[in-house]
């Protein structure tokens, strides 16, 4: 809509919040509540965008900056009602428009839709009104606007609260605060309102009477899904418009043929993306920009933010963060994934594993108890139980490169900057501290001495000795009876086994 300009009203204290952060900065459904706003006006393409900012506008005003740098930021030093708010807004701007439309609205109502926007809108163009009020009918209208019309039903006014009569007070149709205007009207009308009223405010609601007097068409437009233009004043009413607009969320992508086991403890922030045949089991909190493939099922029990998880991958249990997951991979139970996790396609990172900055290979695996930090993994490579990527001497971070097709024992450290080549192996127990040439295996650990006899004569008379005696008298016995020919000799230089 390119003669609409927008004005979103944001420069109020929220003192009910009682928070250090100002009120249209808090957050639900991943974005801040001024955050949805400025996306449902977006959706209505309009040429001009101008936020009023005043309380904290040393956060608020870079915050809306770096949401629509295209915007323009009006300040109003000293909230004189939203009248005032509305001429600051207009003198903000180096041509204030005179013609087509101005549409206000605040900038704590989270759960504001473009497409309300759009038809509200749409309705006050045809009607060729000077004033249209998105209206609401509600059932307890205390604190609102009131909507007076006439017995023909024309909308003469809108009444504060503190300014009303007791028959006004009843009245159960009440002023949303969006309001759309004809441009010429409002550039003309913003400088005549004044601010004789039990508030001393500037009412922009005046210039509903003003339109009237100069006999100009008025409309209001009750909204049908009233929580459009519900405004959070204080935490509680945060958390009930943050579940509310979570439900509608989940419900749908549900729509949208997602399946979601238990909508009630699923959590999908706005700009999330889901894939038709995505699976999300109870307990998963989608984050962010995190996008979900198709046939990927993720949960229960999981949180990624700002993911990538491929087409038919597994996540269950397990905490992500600007982590990449590949087509079938398979990820936990009990992961955490770090930023600069990537993991290729049907690879693996299995139970009690924490990754970060690792790239793990197509089809690589690190199963079980591990850490792995700074590191490459090639694909095909398997990585021992127990590995630790030692990434940090204390002193700077380095990385690790595993080739591809390696295969590495249980247990074992990497201390980095190190380099294990591809198709290479470690034996259980390796500290690695040299590069591995590529094929070669590297063993660390010393040959097992074993000190025949030691627990009998040094731990006499513990119950681990009596076990140890038992079993070799046993053997002695089975020994003398059946003199075996290939029996495993006690020390009696039986070949030292093969490590498996
Ligand atoms: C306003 C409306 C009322 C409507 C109600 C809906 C007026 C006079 N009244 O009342 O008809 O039913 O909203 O919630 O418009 N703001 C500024 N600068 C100011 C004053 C306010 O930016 O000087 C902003 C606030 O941050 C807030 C919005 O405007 O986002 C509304 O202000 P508020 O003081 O809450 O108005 P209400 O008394 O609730
Ligand atoms: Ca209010």
């Amino acid at each position: 809509m390119s003669d609409l300009t927008v004005i979103v009203l944001a420069a109020g204290g929220g003192t009910r919040m009682k928070s250090k952060t100002p009120k249209v900065l808090h957050r639900i459904g991943g974005r801040s509540m001024i955050g949805h706003v400025l996306a449902a006006v977006a959706a209505l393409e309009p040429a001009r965008v101008v936020t009023v900012v005043g309380h904290q506008r040393e956060l608020v005003g870079p915050h809306v900056s770096e949401l629509r740098p295209e915007g323009v930021l009006a300040v109003q030093d000293e909230q004189l009602g939203t009248g005032h708010a509305v001429r600051v807004a207009l003198a903000a701007l180096a041509d204030a428009p005179r013609e087509g439309t101005v549409l206000v609205a605040y900038g704590d109502t989270p759960l504001l839709e473009g497409a309300t926007l759009r038809a509200f809108t749409e309705s006050h163009r045809s009607a060729g009104a000077a004033v249209s009020i998105l209206s609401g009918i509600v059932a307890k209208p205390f604190g609102y606007g009131r909507i007076v019309r006439d017995d023909a039903g024309v909308v003469q006014a809108i009444v504060e609260e503190k300014d009303a009569t007791d028959a006004q007070r009843a009245i159960t149709e009440i002023n949303s605060g969006i309001l759309a205007f004809d441009a010429a009207f409002l550039a003309e009308a913003i400088g005549r309102i004044g601010n004789d009223n039990a508030k001393g405010e500037y009412y922009l609601t005046d210039a509903v009477a003003l339109a009237r007097d100069a006999g100009l068409v008025v409309t209001a437009h009750p909204v049908e899904d009233a929580l459009q233009t519900e405004g959070a004043n204080d935490r509680a009413q945060l958390a009930e418009l943050g579940r509310e607009l979570n439900r509608r969320i989940v419900t749908r992508w549900m729509r949208e043929g997602v399946t979601v086991m238990d909508p009630a403890t699923t959590w999908i922030d706005a700009d999330v993306v889901l894939a038709p045949d995505v699976t999300l089991l109870p307990g998963t909190q989608l984050l962010g920009a995190t996008v979900v493939a198709e046939d990927a099922v993720v949960g229960p029990d999981t949180t990624l933010e700002d993911c990538e998880i491929g087409a038919g991958a597994r996540v269950v249990r397990a905490h992500g963060q600007l982590a990449v997951i590949g087509a079938g991979a398979s990820v936990g139970p009990f992961a955490y994934l770090r930023p600069g996790t990537l993991l290729g396609a049907d690879g693996k990172i299995g139970t009690f594993v924490e990754t970060k900055n690792a790239q793990i290979g197509e089809g690589a695996k690190v199963p079980h108890l591990s850490y792995v930090g700074d590191a490459e993994i090639g694909e095909g490579t398997n990585i021992g139980a127990g590995t630790i990527f030692a990434n940090y001497d204390g002193v700077a971070k380095h990385r690790t490169s595993v080739g591809r097709h390696a295969k590495t024992g249980s247990n074992n450290t990497f201390v980095a900057p190190v380099v294990i080549g591809d198709g290479a192996s470690t034996g259980g127990g390796t500290v690695v501290r040299r590069d591995v040439p590529p094929g070669a295996l590297a063993v660390s650990t010393s040959p097992q001495r074993n000190l025949e006899g030691w627990v009998v004569s040094r731990r006499a008379g513990t119950a681990q000795a009596a076990a140890a005696q038992e079993a070799l008298g046993a053997v002695v016995a089975d020994a003398t009876d059946e003199q075996p020919e290939n029996g495993p000799g006690l020390g009696g230089g039986t070949a030292e086994r093969a490590e498996s």
